[in-house]
Formats: C-alpha cells, structure tokens, sequence
C-alpha cells in the first residue's frame, strides 16, 4: 500500500523536500508519496489530527511549527527533547505520534562528508536561536569547545548555560571581539541575516585561512557572509548538505535502514531553483 508523508510549514511553497524525498523512493522503488501543506498557525491542531486521519505515515515540520507541533505530540526522541523543537513526526503502528528532530544530526552528518570533527576543535556559532541550539547539541558528544557570539548576549548564554548542562564545553563572547577569528577551526552562521541578505555586523578580515566556514542557508547559494569567508581563503560550505541529511536522517526514522542518499541528492539538485 502506498505511504504517505508531507512537509508542514508557512511559506512552504519552496520546500525542496518533496523531490528530495520521492528522489529517494525512486532508488528504492517505494511506493509512498511526499506532499506540501502550507497551514495556518490556529489550525495546527486540526491539520495534525487530519495527517493521521488520511493515514500519513509521518511529516516533516518547518517554520514556524517546529516548536509549537510539540503539545500536539505523544513522546518526543532525545534528540528533540534535547532541541526544543521537532522537524521530524512519525505515526506510529498503535497511531502514537513521535517527534523527533534531525536538524542538529543532519548538519553533523553533512560537516562529515567534508572534514573530520576532532576532540578540542574549537567551534564558533554565531546565534543563539532555534538553529544553533540543536548545532551544539548535536556538536556536543564530539568534545569541541563552543563559542557563541549573539546580538543579545543573554540569548547567548542561555545557550552556553544549557550546553554546559548537557556536558559540553561553551563560553559567550561579545560579537564584536575580534579574537575569535584567530583561533576558530570551525565558523557556523545561523543567524537569519544570510537570509536578509543583510550585511553582518563584523568582518572577517584576519581569519584563518584553514577555517571550515559554514553558512546554514543555501538561498542565496553563496551568502555574502560566505563570499568574503571565500575570498579570504577560507574553506566553504553552504546549507544544502544539511537540508539533505536531515531529510536522510528523517527517512530512516520513518523506515529503517539506511537512506538512499544518491536518489535523494539527485532529487533535491534536479529542483535546485
Ligand atoms: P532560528 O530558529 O532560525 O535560529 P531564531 O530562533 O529566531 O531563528 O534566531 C534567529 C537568530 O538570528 C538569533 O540569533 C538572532 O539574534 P538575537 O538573539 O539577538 O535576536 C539572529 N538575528 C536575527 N536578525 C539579526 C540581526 N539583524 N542582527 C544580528 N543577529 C540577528
């Protein structure tokens, strides 16, 4: 029998994730289909009752549900627990709803196609949002030592605080220090000014060139926050590598097994805009 699944969000008009995943049952040759529902926030509720209703095996959940989802949830898995948020809900067999998040794993696994993660590297996020927090959580068992820098400090360490609480090592700086760039191995941007398109509040003239620098949009493909990081010799790595391994650690939630990663790939690359 068919199996459906979906993205839930508002705008979701451009999720890639409907071809990224049927590029994936393509491989496979699943039978399943892989819809987009853009709803309103009052009717979330009512939307998630209707998803498993009409039978839907799970559903992938973007902005601005992922935290407000969780009420209308049954268990939620560590990692979400950890995250506050779930981009991941699966049905399961007794009709329990589970939410999981894979946000934090997926941007791991992407970083692993392209270096290694070593004990001690020294990591700097900047932001202190939903985005960053399920990165240093996922960052945490790898033993790296985390610098936040965020406009609103108390926003940045209320992330060290709960970094720390959960093992790792983390301290805030102020955004404007400088000093980080000189021993930063590791540069994670999760703040929305990529996607602004805004001009960032510090240069990075003075970093290392060994840097790996990681912006976690890829719309625009090459932020400007990127291109100067490009220009100055650093190593790259946009946002599109975490869209993938997300939605590859979401299917093996859904299914078991090992995602089809390639069909997935070519899924998502085919609808690039
Ligand atoms: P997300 O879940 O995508 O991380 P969020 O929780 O709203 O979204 O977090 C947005 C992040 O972008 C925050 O770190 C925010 O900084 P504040 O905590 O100071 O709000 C950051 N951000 C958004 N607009 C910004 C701007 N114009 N300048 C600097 N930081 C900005």
């Amino acid at each position: 029998m068919e199996k459906h699944f979906a993205v839930i969000g508002n705008p979701v008009a451009h999720s890639l994730s409907p071809a990224m995943h049927r590029g994936g049952y393509r491989e496979l040759g699943v039978e399943a289909d892989y819809l987009r529902f853009q709803i309103e926030s009052g009717d979330l509720s009512q939307a998630v009752q209707g998803l498993k209703a009409l039978g839907f095996s799970g559903w992938n959940v973007t902005v601005p549900f992922k935290e407000q989802i969780i009420p209308f949830l049954d268990e939620l898995t560590p990692e979400a627990l950890q995250a506050g948020a779930v981009n991941t809900v699966k049905v399961a067999e007794d009709g329990r709803l589970l939410g999981h998040n894979t946000d934090g794993n997926g941007f791991v696994r992407s970083l692993q196609d392209e270096m290694k993660i070593e004990k001690g590297m020294e990591v700097v996020i900047l932001g202190a949002g939903g985005a960053a927090k399920g990165i240093a959580m996922a960052l945490i068992p790898y033993d790296v030592k985390i610098t936040v820098l965020n406009r609103t400090p108390e926003r940045a360490q209320q992330l060290v605080d709960l970094i720390k609480s959960q093992g790792g090592d983390a301290v805030v700086k102020p955004w404007e220090a400088g000093d980080w760039l000189n021993s930063a191995q590791l540069l994670v941007q999760t703040t929305s000014l990529g996607l602004k398109q805004e001009q960032y509040p510090f240069s990075l003239r003075g970093i290392f060139p060994e840097t790996w620098v990681v912006d976690i949009i890829f719309n625009p493909w090459e932020t400007p926050f990127l291109r100067e990081a490009r220009e100055l010799g650093c190593r790259t790595l946009n946002g599109v590598g975490m869209l993938l391994y997300q939605g590859a650690l979401a299917w093996e939630f859904w299914f078991g097994g090992q995602a089809p990663v390639a069909g997935m790939k070519k899924g998502l690359f085919e609808a690039l805009p």
